[in-house]
């Protein structure tokens, strides 16, 4: 046992720190192997920096290894066979075992992401369990329409014709790390629920939980290579996946950057992409907001997760009137949070989730102070072991900063006032090149809802932030992503619509 295991030894328990003791594989045709290269990486516990498993580090030899055993388990196999039925109980059985194992899931989750484990447990676990179970009763949904013809060029002539939802194929995901098990349910339910089959490659930084996912899925009795769970490195593994020739489909969750090099990978042989992308949402406070639920729901628009979020509300628009008062309680609020290990008990604020991630956000509240923000709350990264950030709020920016331009994912808001409702507000609010969420705090219905209705986002939260359902749709205007996740919306990504027409 490395000396990183056996520090967590006494804190989590044994069936995790039996599971990161073997080198943990790629699971292909529904089997775990090594990579093909034989290299493996270290992931590392972000509170420590200590390496705490080997993973192997699939690259393009086993993209497509895994893409031929989808191809195989889609064409020919038992799962094709399977009765919509059959597969909506195999669905509710993989939500089933996510909650029979959600106290292991909830520990991996909090050492190799850093999140608090309690923010495991009430939302990561459970969200995930749900997503599954809310699938599950789609399998059985896939249904057609028949449709009513008319046509002209053909007097007298009649038609019978209906539509039939076939699988789109292979299908490619690429998912992040903020929420790593629950973007791996995210993505697999929707997939399972229309029959198709996937190569799915996790973040580098955190692939344990999908992992322990993919023997989760082969306990409830998932055909081989239905899912196959490729672990390794963006431009490596998900770019050769993003470009097989094998893949009809590819879904992203991760930055806009890599999302429009999803997109030229996939134009080659015009692969259907949906994405879902970064954000700068904005989040409107207005002074006749009851300030008791409005402080405190502001503060978590943008801490939960430690900002780690898509939909954080980064961009706080506050109305003059209370301005210093909300200001005020938000910074309060970020003082109190407790930052520490995610796995030691109490810690409400967990780590960055990598090096790289907690020079980028210190970067970021470097080059706003030097623009001339003020920080009322944090303010900077701190240095020495594990990857904590000060919960930061800064006023005195400017429109033009790159702190109010560019998405940071990390625990920064930067609060504004703004001059009562009118229209130089909803242009401020829509004035990014995200449109991921918005959120607004008011009393006043006819404000709350003409507001939702000006925001250019894909989601508007009116005086609550974050409120996630497995059956909401999910999914960004502008330059945050195509399409959407969750819901009976996310079923239009994965199958394509087949009319048949008959002339009678
Ligand atoms: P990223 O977009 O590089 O990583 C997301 C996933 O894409 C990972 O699985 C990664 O391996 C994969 N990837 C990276 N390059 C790829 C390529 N060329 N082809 C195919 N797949 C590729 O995000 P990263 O670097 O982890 O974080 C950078 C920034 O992205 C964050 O600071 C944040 O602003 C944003 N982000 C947004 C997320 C969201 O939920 N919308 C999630 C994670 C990051
Ligand atoms: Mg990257």
């Amino acid at each position: 046992m490395t000396a990183a295991l056996k520090a967590l030894s006494s804190i989590i328990s044994k069936s995790n720190i039996d599971f990161l003791k073997a080198p943990k594989k790629l699971l292909i045709d529904g089997k775990w192997v090594p990579a093909a290269s034989g290299s493996t990486f270290g992931v590392t516990n972000p509170a420590t920096g200590e390496v705490i498993a080997q993973v192997a580090e699939g690259d393009r030899e086993d993209v497509d290894r895994a893409v031929k055993a989808a191809r195989r388990a889609l064409e020919d196999g038992d799962w094709s066979r399977m009765t919509p039925s059959e597969r909506g109980k195999l669905i509710w059985r993989i939500g089933d075992l996510i909650s029979k194992y959600k106290e292991e899931l909830a520990e991996l989750e909090a050492l190799d992401n850093g999140k608090p484990i309690s923010v495991a447990r009430a939302a990561d676990v459970p969200l995930s369990a749900d997503m599954f179970h809310y699938m599950a009763g789609w399998a059985t949904k896939n249904e057609g329409k028949t449709i009513p013809l008319s046509v002209l060029y053909t007097p007298g002539a009649r038609y019978h014709s209906y539509t039939r939802p076939e699988p789109v194929g292979v299908v490619g995901q690429i998912i992040p790390w903020n929420f790593p098990l629950l973007m791996a349910a995210w993505k697999l339910a929707p997939v399972l629920a229309t029959g198709c089959t996937v190569v799915l490659k996790v973040a580098e930084e955190t692939p344990l939980s999908a992992l322990r996912l993919g023997e989760i899925l082969l306990e409830a009795g998932l055909p081989d290579g239905v899912v196959n769970i490729i672990t390794g490195f963006g431009e490596t593994a998900g770019a050769a996946l993003a470009s097989h020739p094998g893949v009809e489909k590819v879904a992203f969750t991760g930055s806009t950057e890599v999302g429009k090099l999803i997109v030229k990978a996939a134009a080659n042989d015009l692969k259907k992409v949906t994405l879902e992308l970064g954000g700068k949402s904005p989040n409107i406070v207005l002074a006749d907001a009851d300030l008791d639920v409005a402080i405190p729901g502001a503060a978590s628009a943008i801490f939960f997760n430690h900002g780690q979020c898509c939909c954080a509300g980064s961009r706080l628009y506050v109305e003059k009137k209370v301005f210093d008062r909300v200001v005020e309680g938000v910074a309060e609020y970020a003082k109190k949070i407790k930052v520490g290990p995610g796995l030691e008990p109490g810690t409400e604020m967990g780590p960055m989730v990598s090096p790289v991630q907690h020079e980028r956000v210190g970067s970021y509240l470097e080059s706003g102070l030097k623009e001339g923000a003020k920080a009322v709350a944090g303010g900077k990264k701190r240095e020495g072991k594990g990857y904590f950030i000060d919960p930061t709020v800064l006023v005195d920016t400017k429109p033009a900063m790159k702190v109010i331009r560019e998405e940071i994912f990390g625990p920064v808001v930067c609060a504004m006032p703004f001059n009562g409702l009118d229209a130089d507000i909803v242009r401020q609010a829509n004035d990014t090149i995200y449109g991921l969420a918005a959120g607004v705090w008011t009393r006043d219905l006819s404000k709350a809802h003409t507001l939702a209705a000006q925001l250019k986002a894909g989601t508007v939260w009116i005086n609550c932030y974050n409120i996630f359902d497995s059956a909401l749709p999910f999914g960004g205007y502008k330059q945050s992503g195509w399409g959407r996740e969750m819901g009976e919306a996310v079923l239009n990504n994965y199958p394509e619509t087949k009319p048949v027409t008959v002339r009678l």
